[in-house]
């Protein structure tokens, strides 16, 4: 049997938030989205160093909603996006807060918002902000089938919330707030995770968990949050809308999906391991020389092994936009996505679920540092 190392057991819950498990947040944010599952009526603090999207447990639902920004001059641009970012930080802040601003959010208690605010990559080359230097477009992969209309954007916002309404209401105001800066709304996406016992990882429509194999606190400041400098606190998000093709890979027998995934479905634990939050042991053979987790599987692939360590931080949402159109919201934060690129390039070359999965939609982001108390998001990009 190969090595395999225990990772440490609370790694389901680093799988549901980047702060929640490694107390990164700062303040009183620490304690009040530790504190969540005894207090569900308690806001989720919108200010802080780092934003809250990224940082508070994954909730149940999400919304993202993509913004353009006019195309006048770089200078007009720049005070438009400085408008754009007042109005979202003033408009987050209020509805995430105990008194929401909006009657249609007062009946439950606070909404659990949490959000995050993003650049573009185009946007940010356009009117010369100061954003990380890997931040750029992904290249096209070979079997990209994206549109353009669901992706990409200036300005990306993803709101988190514990249910369907009150992301609906938030992106309404969110929205309504961005536009009245200048800003045009560009595409809206709506996604959802099955319930799921608190510190347990959620499945996606294929069964399989997924997010667990994610950083613990020493790897997300090698590889999620920005260098020591300016964009410490900030990371860049890579989206992908994956279609997948449930029944197809459903009626496949569960060995074969097994295989193809790399872990079991049943309990997510790698093939040739026992437990979840074992890490997938890439160099394990079976007697007759063959890899145990075959050359083709998904966790193999994958694997930071083939990266020099480089990890993602994975919390992605599945999406049901109609009878033939289900599947996932891949949502990763990293450094620097160029790791995404590598990832995808491996996987594109020969991933098992390739034949059940269809990207999309992309879209990439800088995840501004957090606002601070009396602050605006993004402060530091105009330099
Ligand atoms: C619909 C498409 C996809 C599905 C259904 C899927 C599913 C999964 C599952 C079930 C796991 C194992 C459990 C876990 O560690 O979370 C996993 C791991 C992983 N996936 Fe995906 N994934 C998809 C697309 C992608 C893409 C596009 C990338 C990046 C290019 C990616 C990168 C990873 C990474 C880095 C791991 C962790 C590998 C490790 O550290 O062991 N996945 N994925």
């Amino acid at each position: 049997m190969g090595r395999r190392r225990a990772l440490l057991a609370g790694g389901a819950v680093l799988a549901a938030g980047l702060g929640a498990a490694t107390g990164e947040l700062v303040g009183s944010a620490g304690a009040d989205v530790r504190a969540s599952d005894d207090a569900p009526a308690a806001p989720i603090p919108f200010h802080g160093a780092r934003q809250a999207g990224v940082t508070a447990p994954q909730q149940p639902a999400t919304q993202f909603v993509a913004f353009d920004l006019p195309r006048t001059s770089a200078v007009a641009d720049r005070d438009t996006l400085r408008g754009v970012l007042g109005a979202l930080t003033r408009s987050l802040a209020a509805t995430a807060s105990a008194a929401p601003p909006d009657a249609r959010l007062q009946d439950g208690g606070t909404t659990r918002l949490s959000s995050l605010v993003g650049i573009g990559p185009a946007l940010a080359a356009r009117l010369r902000l100061r954003v990380p230097p890997p931040l750029a477009a992904l290249p096209p992969f070979p079997d990209d089938r994206l549109d353009p209309r669901r992706g990409d954007g200036d300005v990306l916002v993803q709101l988190c919330a514990a249910d369907r309404w009150s992301l609906t209401v938030a992106a309404e105001l969110v929205g309504a707030a961005a536009n009245s800066a200048g800003a045009t709304t560009r595409w809206t996406q709506s996604g959802f995770l099955p319930r799921t016992a608190p510190g347990s990882t959620p499945r996606n429509l294929f069964g399989s968990k997924d997010g667990t194999a994610n950083p613990d606190r020493a790897a997300a400041d090698r590889w999620v949050w920005g260098p020591p400098g300016p964009h410490r606190n900030g990371t860049v998000l890579v989206y992908r809308r994956i279609h997948m093709d449930v029944a197809g890979f459903a009626a496949l027998p569960e060995g074969d999906r097994d295989r193809a995934m790399g872990r079991r479905t049943r309990d997510g634990a790698p093939l040739g391991g026992t437990a979840e939050h074992e890490e997938p042991d890439i160099y394990a053979k079976n007697p007759n020389g063959s890899y145990v987790i075959p050359a083709t599987a998904h966790v193999r692939l994958a694997s930071p092994r083939f990266d020099g360590g480089a990890r993602m931080f994975r919390r992605s949402y599945s999406y049901d936009d109609g009878p033939t159109d289900r599947g996932l919201l891949f949502c990763a934060f990293m450094r620097d996505p160029h790791q995404f690129t590598r990832v995808q390039e491996r996987l594109t070359a020969r991933d098992a679920l390739n034949p059940f999965l269809e990207h999309r939609a992309s879209a990439v982001a800088y995840v501004l540092p957090g606002a601070p108390e009396s602050g605006t998001l993004g402060e530091r990009l105009f330099g």
